[in-house]
């Protein structure tokens, strides 16, 4: 019989730390309804100490979902375990992910203690986060780069003292497949209680390794459960890639031989939707959920798959979900059609009320639009959720002319605490002209890191999605606006950055 593999999702905790892919309790409740229709087995909701956001992100996220465990990081103290657990009490299974680092370099330089404390404070804490779950799992963070023999010491108390998961973190991305994996195989060998724990990987990209360094953990180390984000999201370089892991232990079972739970065909709807909420677009070549992934472009292949598929395919695009980008409704689809495909999308608005108002703008992109895919309805849907929350900038309108030769100049209508405003501007470029015309009146002081425009669909008639980034006293964060119009667009995406940072919400990195 083939050995389980758990799936561990930490898309809503590691994924969040990327810069400004920062996300409202609205938008990780989406995500993670999405994590658990794909039957992923333990969804990282956050770290509940970080915030009072992240604490109540977590905590409804914990009420609604019930067949995956919800799980909330804490560093080794007191102080988070305890906000942890009580931001996952509603869970129906629940685990607590407690870590400390144990690196010589962490230890000395980050924080500040010995060895000796490090072990204590590891030893402490799992036994504090086990009086509220019996599913506690533990982190040596920078275990790739810690000692072999003090690393054997502290995983091998914590184990003794209740710890059920054993995650090996390559926290940098300094790993390399065959070291990694037998480091962790030696690990397991040489601690005398390690059967009492599952063994995890946790490893980051920055050498572009984190998928085969999890796979090397798994089949050289003996892990059994990854920890992955959808779309590889993460700080710096990112995580291991989900769709990556699953794709190829499906599609070489015969070389891994083990099960796991996912509902695959769910993989490019949920990467569509944290692409779109985060604003991390995903690149044409990624594996398996970038654009290009199946398609052939030279005669030679085409001609191939046209014969056979297998000449040229080793996975069929139908079967991680990409057959989903058909068109679902069109204008003269009515109120309920709209509503059963908003369930269908995993997409819960609270009142009968927010049905009408999604429903309206669905209508006027109707109008404007003649197929509405499933793309749209979640862009639609994001928009509506925005300008819903009372945020403290709203769009209103724009009017904006360009001509070979001449100055683009813009002006623009837009809300502030509600109140209406508009102003002017001038450009190099259609965009840059309705950011200095919103810039006239809001003086953010706001550095632009990133503009970047995408078809949310195919063909020309295509809604544009747009993220900007932007970076003020040292806060980076992401805002996305759609449209198709793609200077409504970049209007609207400009404003939901100035939201983001206008809302003061400040958030403590677990690993600083
Ligand atoms: O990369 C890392 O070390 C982490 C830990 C908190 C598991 O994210
Ligand atoms: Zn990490």
């Amino acid at each position: 019989m083939a050995d389980k593999l758990i799936i561990f999702d930490t898309t809503l905790r590691d994924g969040e730390q990327s810069p400004g892919a920062s996300m409202t309790r609205e938008e990780k409740l989406r995500i993670a309804k999405a994590l658990e229709r794909m039957k992923v087995d333990v969804i990282e909701a956050g770290f509940a100490a970080a915030s009072p956001g992240d604490f109540e992100s977590i905590k409804a996220i914990a009420s609604v979902i019930r067949d995956s465990t919800v799980c909330s990081l804490s560093r080794a103290n007191d102080r988070d375990i305890a906000r942890a657990a009580e931001a996952l009490a509603p869970a129906e299974r629940k685990r607590i992910h407690t870590f400390i680092a144990t690196s010589a370099l962490h230890m000395e330089k980050k924080l500040r203690m010995t060895p000796d404390q490090v072990f204590e404070q590891a030893k402490q804490a799992v036994r504090y986060a086990r009086q509220f779950t019996d599913d506690v799992e533990f982190s040596p963070e920078d275990g790739s780069r810690s000692d072999m023999d003090f690393l054997c010491r502290v995983i091998e108390a914590v184990i003794a003292e209740g710890a059920t998961t054993i995650n090996f973190a390559d926290t940098v991305g300094y790993g390399v497949p065959e070291l990694y994996g037998t480091m962790l195989r030696t690990l397991r060998e040489r601690i005398p209680n390690s059967d009492k724990a599952v063994w995890s990987v946790h490893c980051h990209n920055d050498l572009g390794m984190a998928v085969a360094n999890s796979l090397a953990g798994v089949m050289i180390g003996g892990a059994r459960q990854i920890e992955c984000t959808i779309n590889g999201l993460g700080e710096r370089a990112g995580n291991t890639a989900l769709e990556e892991i699953v794709m190829a232990l499906r599609t070489r079972r015969d070389h891994f031989n083990l099960d796991i739970a996912i509902d695959a065909t769910q993989i490019v709807s949920t990467s569509k939707l944290v692409s779109q909420i985060t604003g991390f677009a995903v690149q044409p070549n990624k594996a398996v959920v970038g654009a290009n992934a199946f398609a052939h472009a030279s005669g030679i292949h085409q001609d191939g798959v046209l014969k056979a598929r297998d000449t040229y395919e080793i996975m069929r695009a139908e079967d991680v979900g990409w057959s989903a980008n058909k068109i679902v409704l069109g204008k003269l689809s009515g109120r309920n059609a709209f509503k059963q495909r908003l369930e269908e999308l995993g997409i819960a608005l609270e009142s009968e009320a927010d049905v009408n108002a999604a429903f309206a703008r669905f209508k006027e992109l109707a109008d404007r639009k003649s197929d509405i895919f499933d793309e749209d309805i979640m862009a639609l849907v994001s928009d509506e959720q925005h300008a819903h929350q009372n945020e403290f900038y709203q769009f209103v309108s724009l009017s904006q002319q360009s001509e070979t030769g001449e100055k683009p100049t813009a002006k623009v209508v837009f809300s502030m605490d509600g109140k209406e405003s508009t102003c002017s501007g001038e450009g190099n470029g259609p965009v840059d002209a309705i950011v200095n015309a919103i810039e006239s009146k809001v003086a953010s002081g706001a550095e632009l890191l990133l503009f970047s425009v995408n078809a949310i669909t195919t063909g020309t008639e295509s809604q544009g999605e747009v993220t900007m980034r932007l970076s003020k006293a040292g806060r980076i964060v992401n805002g996305v606006g759609s449209d198709l119009d793609i200077v409504v667009a970049s209007a609207k995406a400009y404003l939901a950055a100035l939201n983001k940072l206008h809302s003061k919400l400040e958030r403590v990195n677990p690993q600083l």
